[in-house]
């Protein structure tokens, strides 16, 4: 796990270089999502899949800009299932990105993640590792190097709230409980990157970002092997909770499909517990 990790900030560093030196425009193909790729989705693939290929214990690649599942190593233990650049339409506004890592043994699904991690593009990289029964890990990255700054704990209660998805076609219930924790004061964090809002929650103490299920998208837009369930063990690892609309917890869903969507909740406990009375879906 450790050479998959050294690799992941070797990316980092590669991917955060070309972020700020590459052209910024399309490239003429679409993602498995119907997604217009950027030149910078599709370099950052690249960066991953280079940096992993030759990596043994790496037995197959799963990535939001490839179609199917790319095999490498028939003996390895590891799946990767990676977001290479998530929010990359943020980059020409110059807002923070970043980059998701779901590390799964066995088959693909929720109870077979065993580590995480995601990084950070903004005014400094960060990274945030986790693996099962200890707190997520926070470094930040100086002269190429990553520097541990803390383990990261999530308040019971925060203040933070990032609702996603248009605002126009949710149900009126997600409406409910949205305009209800703003009537209770909480102040309103969405840049319209997953991985920025997220870390901006985990280290501001707590809060909730969501995901819903929208008219338009009943199964929500956020995919669940390199979007939902990475963040989802991240958020239990540090006291939180992630949900579905149903009050599943997300480390218990099971894609068929590499692309798979799912709506999902991430937070503090007091916050979940608010959406689960508001959804009905109280255990
Ligand atoms: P990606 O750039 O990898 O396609 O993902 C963008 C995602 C996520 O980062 C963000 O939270 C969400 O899309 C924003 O969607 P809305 O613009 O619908 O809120
Ligand atoms: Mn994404
Ligand atoms: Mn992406």
């Amino acid at each position: 796990m450790q050479t998959i990790f050294d690799t992941i900030k070797k990316v980092a560093i590669k991917i955060d270089h070309a972020i700020k030196t590459e052209d910024l425009g399309y490239s003429d193909s679409e993602n498995s999502s119907g997604e217009d790729q950027l030149k910078l989705d599709v370099k950052s693939d690249y960066i991953i899949e280079e940096a992993f290929k030759d990596i043994s214990i790496v037995k197959a690649l799963v990535s939001e800009e490839k179609e199917g599942i790319l095999a490498l190593h028939e003996d390895g233990n590891y799946t990767i299932c990676y977001d290479p650049l998530d929010g990359s339409s943020l980059a020409d506004v110059n807002l923070s990105v970043g980059s998701i890592f779901g590390i799964y043994a066995g088959e693909l699904k929720g109870e077979n993640l065993v580590a995480s991690a995601y990084v950070v593009y903004g005014p400094r990289i960060e990274l945030v590792l986790a693996v099962k029964g200890e707190k997520p890990q926070h470094y930040r990255a100086q002269d190429g190097l990553f520097n541990f700054i803390s383990e990261i704990t999530l308040d019971e209660k925060g203040k933070l709230n990032a609702p996603g998805g248009t605002q126009q076609n949710w149900a009126d219930h997600h409406k409910t409980f949205v305009d209800g924790l703003f009537a209770e004061g909480y102040r309103l964090r969405y840049s319209g990157g997953m991985v920025p809002d997220l870390h901006q929650i985990l280290l501001k103490g707590g809060g909730i970002f969501s995901y819903p299920g929208t008219t338009d998208k009943p199964n929500g837009k956020l995919r669940q092997l390199f979007e939902v369930i990475p963040f989802a063990f991240i958020y239990e690892q540090a006291g939180g909770q992630s949900i579905n609309d149903k009050g599943l917890r997300l480390m218990d869903l099971v894609p068929t499909h590499p692309h798979d969507t799912s709506p999902c909740f991430f937070g503090s406990n007091y916050e979940v517990n608010a959406l689960k009375a508001a959804y009905g879906v109280e255990n």
